[in-house]
């Protein structure tokens, strides 16, 4: 089965075409970073403009770069939530018009779904069941999941998302978006030991997670420091390493419960920030004292990407299913209500 997968949900456009026996045959990805660096963040109305300018002539290449003609195809996924409703309505109304022309099924995916099967692209998939970890800019989830579509949530953040947490905190020391490589980037030049930043919720039971108190402790360090304008070089780097820190040893304390309570033996990890160097290094650490195994993806395959909403669709395909005519998005979607779009 051979399946083209369109994802617009923020500020990638991301195509690629998964084949079920032959792996992924082509992707391309454009990302609207630069345009949205200069806000400091994603302005949602440029956002679907720049996604209709970009999303045929990346299908156009992709087909290409596949050797693929419309007929050869099986069917068309996009992502349909959760993320921005006008980014997402220019991608499901592109795979569904396609879909209508080439007379092929429409498959609509979820956008989490597709960060948490990202790691099944490997050449050393994982198997379920696995405790999953989802760190995106938009979301922080630690999943039960048991197969398919079947996926329990087990604890999530109460406030903002890790992601939307290191790009907080990176817009606060002038570093621009996106703040978690940034961050990463620089914590590397840290002081190990200048500041301690808290590990919210984690002196109590439970596998929810909140990051806002790190943004708060972060405002707050640097104020003391002086300011924004105040900060050397040295300064915004030991912040960055404080501040990563703890989200890391955040992540790993929850991941740590999860897989006790659990029993599982394998930990799925994915979303932009599963890119982590640090929080892969430790997340490993912790979890092989443990006898469990740790997957995540490629780094491309961390953040959004068409590869992962092909092989998503692809599955989904195979399972029988296929999306209606109507074109609906859902800008809100709980992952653990994937009946019902
Ligand atoms: O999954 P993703 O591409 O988009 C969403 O679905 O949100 O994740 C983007 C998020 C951003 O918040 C970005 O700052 C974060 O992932 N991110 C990182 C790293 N690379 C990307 N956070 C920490 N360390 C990184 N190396
Ligand atoms: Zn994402």
């Amino acid at each position: 089965m051979r399946v083209l997968g369109i994802e617009s949900s923020c500020d990638e456009t991301g195509v690629a075409i998964y084949d079920t026996e032959q792996g992924l045959l082509g992707q391309a990805l454009y990302s609207q970073v630069e345009m949205h660096a200069r806000y400091g963040g994603v302005v949602p109305e440029l956002a679907s403009r720049d996604h209709v300018q970009r999303v045929l002539p990346l299908v156009r290449d992709v087909m290409e770069q596949a050797g693929t003609h419309p007929e050869q195809l099986d069917g068309i996924a996009y992502t349909a939530g959760p993320g921005l409703a006008g980014a997402l309505l220019v991608g499901a109304g592109v795979a569904r018009s396609l879909a209508f022309g080439w007379d092929l099924p429409a498959v609509a995916v979820h956008h989490m779904e597709g960060h948490l099967l990202a790691p099944l692209l490997e050449p050393n998939a994982p198997a379920f069941p696995f405790v999953a970890l989802l760190v995106s800019g938009g979301h922080t989830l630690l999943l039960d999941a048991q197969g398919l579509g079947n996926y329990a949530i087990l604890g999530e953040s109460v406030d903002d998302a890790a992601g939307e947490a290191f790009d907080k905190a990176a817009k606060m020391m002038g570093l621009g978006y996106p703040g978690g490589p940034r961050i990463a980037g620089l914590a590397q030049q840290g002081a190990a030991g200048r500041f301690r930043f808290p590990r919210p919720m984690t002196d109590r039971p439970g596998l929810d997670m909140s990051f806002s108190g790190l943004k708060t402790f972060t405002l707050n360090t640097i104020n003391d420091l002086g300011g924004k304008e105040a900060l050397s070089e040295q300064d915004r780097a030991d912040i960055a390493r404080a501040f990563e820190e703890a989200a890391v040893d955040t992540l790993v304390i929850k991941c740590r419960r999860a897989v006790e309570q659990t029993g599982h033996k394998r930990l799925v990890m994915a979303g932009g920030v599963s890119a982590n160097r640090s929080l892969r290094a430790k997340l490993g650490e912790q979890m092989a004292k443990r006898g469990v195994e740790l997957f995540y993806p490629a780094p491309q395959y961390c953040t959004d990407n068409g590869a992962m909403i092909a092989f998503a669709g692809a599955l989904r395909l195979q399972a029988g299913e296929s999306a209606e005519l109507p074109i609906k998005v859902r800008p809100r979607w709980p992952l653990t209500e994937l009946a019902g779009l």
